[in-house]
Formats: structure tokens, C-alpha cells, sequence
């Protein structure tokens, strides 16, 4: 039987993935400060709303009118989808702080009760139910990390509820997991079990040059590329180069 994928619409990525991210599976999409997490998730909700596959996007880290803003600097407009109710930006930033806040139709006051996070993360699914008859396809959390900063314990606990729920509705998407620019982990031995992939990013200064790369450490359900890949943020978003194969030092092309 041939699995169904979800591709990630990412040019490059889906050729490294087989055809794409197995569905329903959650993948932790790790790496630290700068490494593209945001803008690599952000293109993939992006490239579902445009095929009419509506999607989630629970933020936590940033202001989602900068999120809004962010996504449209790389010409990927979210109102109409907003407005469509095929495309909702759960908002876990403000805590329902100033006048912004005031027009998002989901506010998450305290994310790190994650009763109450994951009630506002059903309540948007169900808008989506009404407004389109359709179950969200993909979803993003950015990130998951700033739910368990402080209780690191719990960590493994809130990504299984989180992933009960994402999978529960058939939703197929990626963790976003902060790491420090030194740490070799993804985000922790309890999470990085308790999820279906791992996808890292990564910045080196290679030769003096800093160089974006990428690897998937872990995909359950299919094979994967097991090598390190160059890959750009440009103004039209990501682009992975499955040609490029990047050993940390030097980079090796393969096939020209
Ligand atoms: N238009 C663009 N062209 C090229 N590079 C860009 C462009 N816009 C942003 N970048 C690069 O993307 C980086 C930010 O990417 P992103 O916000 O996805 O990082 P992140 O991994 O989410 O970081 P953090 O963990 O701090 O949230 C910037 O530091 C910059 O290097
Ligand atoms: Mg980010």
C-alpha cells in the first residue's frame, strides 16, 4: 500500500523526502537562532493554502501581525485565506495585550496551560470545519519550546498532547524546536522520541562563508536522504539544492 504525502512544496525538499512528509506525521523542525525554522514552515502552510488545503499556524514567539508581515515579504498573502476561513493564526504571543491583539480572533492567554492551548487549537479547527467543510491538512506550532522552557520535564508530555491532537484530526505539520547555536541535540531526548521526524537546519561559517544547510535525521513511514544539504533563503522563500551535499568543511556538488 503507498502511503499518502504531504509535500512540503519547498523546492528540493519533497526529492530528499520521497514525495513528501508522510501524513500525519509530526515533524520537529529544530535548528538555532536565524537557521529559517519560521520562514520554512511558513512556506509550507503557504504552498497548502494555495493548493486548498487549509491549515493552522499556532504562534508563540512572535506577534502574528508580524507573522502576517513576515509571510508577505515573500509574496504569500494570508488575508484572503484568513478571511475565507480556511487558514487560522492561533495567537499565543499577547495574551490578549493591545489593540492588535484585539482583532485576532484566536487568543491563547496563557499557552503554557495547555488545557486552554489546545481549546483554542479545536476551536480553530472547527471554524475551519464551518467555513470550508474541510479538516485542516497542515498545521505548525512555532515553537514548542517556549511551552516547556522553564518545566523541561514536561516536555516529552505537552509535544504528546500536542501530536494527539494535530493527529487526531489528520493534520500533518511541523514542532518548531529552538536549540542553541553549539547544542548537537534537536530539543531533548523526550521530545525528539515522542515525534514522527526530525528535520534540523543548521548555519556554518564554512571557509568564511556562512552556509545554510539541512538534514533529516528521522522520518517514520518512508526512507529519507541521509546527507546534509545546502539550502537558501531567497525572496521567494527556501530553496534546497538536492545536488549539494555539504560536508560541515566543504561542500561536495554531486551531480552538476
Ligand atoms: N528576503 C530574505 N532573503 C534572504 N534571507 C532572508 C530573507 N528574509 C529573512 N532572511 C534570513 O532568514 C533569517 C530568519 O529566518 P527565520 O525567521 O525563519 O529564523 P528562525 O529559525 O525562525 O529563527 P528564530 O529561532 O530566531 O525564530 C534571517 O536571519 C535572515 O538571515
Ligand atoms: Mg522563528
Amino acid at each position: 500500500m503507498t502511503i499518502k504525502r504531504i509535500e512540503t512544496g519547498i523546492p528540493g525538499m519533497d526529492e530528499l523526502l520521497y514525495g513528501g512528509i508522510p501524513m500525519r506525521n509530526i515533524v520537529l523542525l529544530s535548528g538555532g537562532p536565524g537557521t529559517g525554522k519560521s520562514i520554512f514552515s511558513q512556506q509550507y502552510i503557504y504552498y497548502g493554502l494555495k493548493k486548498g488545503e487549509p491549515g493552522i499556524y499556532i504562534t508563540l514567539e512572535e506577534h502574528p501581525v508580524a507573522v502576517r508581515e513576515n509571510m508577505l515579504n515573500f509574496g504569500w498573502d494570508t488575508r484572503p485565506y484568513e478571511e475565507q476561513g480556511m487558514f487560522a493564526i492561533i495567537d499565543g504571543f499577547t495574551g490578549g495585550i493591545g489593540r492588535a491583539a484585539e482583532r485576532e480572533r484566536f487568543v491563547v492567554v496563557d499557552p503554557t496551560d495547555v488545557r486552554t492551548l489546545i481549546d483554542v487549537i479545536k476551536e480553530a479547527i472547527h471554524w475551519i470545519q464551518d467555513n470550508t467543510g474541510k479538516t485542516p491538512v497542515r498545521g505548525v506550532i512555532d515553537s514548542v519550546t517556549a511551552l516547556y522552557l522553564t518545566k523541561p520535564s514536561i516536555a516529552r508530555n505537552i509535544v504528546l498532547q500536542l501530536k494527539k491532537v494535530f493527529s487526531g484530526y489528520g493534520i500533518t505539520g511541523f514542532f518548531v524546536s529552538q536549540v542553541s547555536v553549539t547544542e548537537r541535540g534537536f530539543g531533548g531526548p523526550g521530545v525528539e522520541h515522542a515525534v514522527d521526524g526530525i528535520i534540523r537546519l543548521d548555519l556554518d561559517e564554512i571557509n568564511g562563508e556562512l552556509k545554510r544547510s539541512l538534514i533529516i535525521w528521522k522520518m517514520r513511514g518512508t526512507k529519507h536522504d541521509m546527507r546534509r544539504h545546502e539550502f537558501e533563503i531567497t525572496d521567494k522563500g527556501i530553496i534546497v539544492y538536492p545536488d549539494k551535499v555539504i560536508r560541515r568543511r566543504k561542500i561536495v556538488v554531486v551531480r552538476s
